[in-house]
């Protein structure tokens, strides 16, 4: 597959010396008869061979040897002195040359690559051999989502790519690094993800990565070592939870058929209503009978009676965040809970919805009709499209952004398509039993963690929304969104705008959930007026020019105009109005009892008791 010698251009070094005396004990001999014109073609030749500044001469015009004379044996000394001086440097530059260049863990003379010359082109070539492993090689430029493996020169070198990558990784396992600088966050995420997968996905990669040594067992023992070391550098709270990651992947994939899919909310005592009359509505309304977890911040964040609450309803069940990874979530707040709720939930195939999101379709339909989720493991929706971003940190971090991301609207600078923010987590759904799912939503995780959101994830972008996706394209983990935009559903205003709430379609265009629950606005008194059911806008360009976005006001909520009214307006069905009205029944049921007399009517807890 590889030459054995795949370096035998260059001369050893002691051979190339040898060469060189003789050359010059020849040219020394002639010189103490001639002028040595041509001595100085000497250099000059190991000058051509050091780079790209080697100058084509014109063939029609003759190359003139340079008129060199020596008035003495002294001069002459000097001259062959100062050519073997120089020959000398071309031969450290061939050395140094040499250890840049891959050839197992160390190459024929035992010299180490320096770090600084593997992260050279680290991103690189992690991201090639990712690509690869995503089975990118040789497929069509439409079908690829890393893309770095299209436009080659030559056919891609595996063996050459994997000895650097594997190189890098077995240097930085264990290296302390700057916790706020992602780029190299995301160098030890890629070397853990590559290593995982060749020791568990991929092992018949092994004898052919093993080359020339053939020592399977010494390369499985090094990936053990880069998964086990870099796991515990990255993510250092997994532990005492789980043992590893693979443990943590295997409890989901071996999960029980009550604890393969759920829903997970998160909330605290001030969504507390909220979180109660999105279960209801999906209980009642959507019959939807998915397992529900409800995750908190600890008895602070829920007391006691709420927790009861909860658990009295069918198939509902109180999980405190604080139990799982507790070195980290500890020091959780707000967003940052999310990530750690998705991956500590006990299902296998997790929904995350936000307290204050409702749904026009039972959520299963994720798990059992999403062509996305099939494919991919997870399903992400787009935030509404505001102009004005500039992507500078994400390609700062992320030098060799995917081919899927460059088409995203974050990537866009002062061009019609582009959007402060692509991502809107208000309902997120992954499937932990896949591998680079799995290790996606640790660096997820990892960048909401608190040094991390505190020092520079929360200064770069609008809370945890982005760090999904961002954590997908940095690890080169494949991804899509709902192809649609944020809308909007509720009322059609005196422009044709649908004002209300923001709002989301299934892959099919059909209406799916939106965010901000049955309130006309949220951010006003309770005795608001509640949302109408009429119609939905959405925004199938995702070019904010060609939109028309009105904003809230203190009475009105904010209204979508979209460009096609005809494509991306459409009236509710009957069936999907008479279930918005009966979610604001039930949203004034539980507000007009009390919550504590609605559950003690309608699911008979006793609060004190
Ligand atoms: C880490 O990197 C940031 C950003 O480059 C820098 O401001 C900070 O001083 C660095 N911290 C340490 C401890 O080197
Ligand atoms: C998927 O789930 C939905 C909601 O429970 C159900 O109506 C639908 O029939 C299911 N589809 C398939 C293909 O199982």
């Amino acid at each position: 597959m590889v030459p054995q010698r795949a370096l035998s251009i260059f001369p050893k070094k002691t051979e190339f010396i040898l060469i060189l005396v003789t050359i010059l004990f020849v040219l020394w001999t002639i010189g103490s008869r001639w002028s040595l014109k041509e001595l100085d073609i000497m250099p000059r030749n190991l000058e051509h061979r050091r780079g790209p500044q080697t100058a084509r001469l014109p063939s029609d015009e003759p190359v003139r040897p340079p008129q060199l004379t020596f008035q003495d044996l002294s001069e002459f000394k000097s001259v062959v002195g100062n050519a073997l001086q120089k020959a000398l440097e071309e031969q450290q530059w061939v050395i140094h040359h040499r250890q840049s260049l891959p050839s197992g863990t160390r190459d024929e003379n035992g010299a180490q690559p320096s770090l600084e010359s593997l992260e050279a082109d680290i991103d690189v070539l992690q991201a090639q051999f990712l690509d690869y492993l995503n089975g990118e090689e040789g497929v069509e430029e439409v079908a690829v989502f890393g893309g770095s493996l299209l436009n080659l020169q030559s056919s891609f070198d595996i063996l050459k790519t994997w000895k650097r990558v594997h190189q890098y990784a077995m240097l930085v396992k264990s290296a302390e690094y700057n916790r706020t600088e992602f780029l190299h966050l995301g160098r030890r995420a890629r070397a853990n993800l590559i290593a995982y997968t060749v020791l568990y996905d991929k092992p018949s990669l092994l004898p052919g990565l093993s080359l020339p040594s053939k020592n399977v067992k010494k390369l499985r023992r090094e990936l053990a070592s880069i998964v086990d070391e870099s796991t515990a550098l990255l993510y250092p709270w997994l532990k005492p939870t789980y043992s590893s990651i693979k443990e943590m992947q295997t409890r989901f994939v071996n999960k029980d058929s009550e604890s393969q899919e759920g829903l997970v909310i998160c909330t605290g005592k001030w969504h507390f209503e909220m979180a109660v009359h999105l279960i209801e509505t999906l209980r009642k309304v959507l019959q939807c009978t998915l397992p529900i977890e409800v995750h908190y911040g600890g008895p602070d964040d829920l007391p006691s009676d709420m927790l009861k609450a909860f658990n009295a309803m069918p198939n509902v069940r109180t999980v405190s965040i604080l139990d799982f990874f507790p070195l980290e979530t500890k020091l959780w707040g707000g967003w940052s809970m999310k990530p750690f709720a998705l991956l500590g939930s006990r299902f296998r195939k997790v929904i995350i919805v936000d307290a204050d999101a409702l749904f026009l379709q039972d959520p299963r339909v994720i798990f059992n009709q999403s062509e996305i989720f099939k494919q991919h493991g997870q399903m992400f929706y787009h935030d509404r499209t505001l102009g004005g971003n500039d992507p500078w940190w994400f390609k700062s971090i992320n030098p060799q952004w995917s081919k899927f991301s460059a088409s995203l609207r974050y990537m866009g600078k002062d061009i019609a398509r582009s959007s402060q923010h692509e991502m809107e987590s208000g309902v997120v759904a992954v499937d932990k039993g896949r591998t680079g799912v799995l290790h996606s939503l640790l660096l997820v995780c990892k960048m909401n963690s608190k040094l991390e959101r505190d020092g520079i994830t929360y200064r770069r972008v609008h809370g945890d929304k982005e760090t999904f996706w961002i954590s997908w394209d940095l690890i080169r983990v494949p991804y899509k969104f709902t192809p649609t935009f944020g809308g909007t559903v509720g009322y059609m205003n005196e422009r044709s705008h649908v004002c209300g709430g923001l709002f989301h379609t299934d892959e099919q265009s059909n209406p799916f959930w939106w965010n901000g629950g049955v309130m006309a606005n949220k951010h006003i008194s309770k005795d608001a007026e509640f949302m109408k059911f009429d119609y939905v806008a959405f925004d199938t360009t995702g070019d904010n020019k060609r939109n028309v976005w009105e904003w809230e006001t203190p009475t009105t909520p904010f209204c979508l105009g979209p460009e096609n009214s005809q494509r991306e307006v459409r009236e509710l069905t009957a069936r999907e109005k008479s279930d918005g009205a009966r979610y604001v029944d039930i949203y004034k049921e539980i507000k007009a009892k009390g919550w504590q007399a609605y559950f003690k009517e309608s699911y008979r807890v006793d609060f004190f008791v």
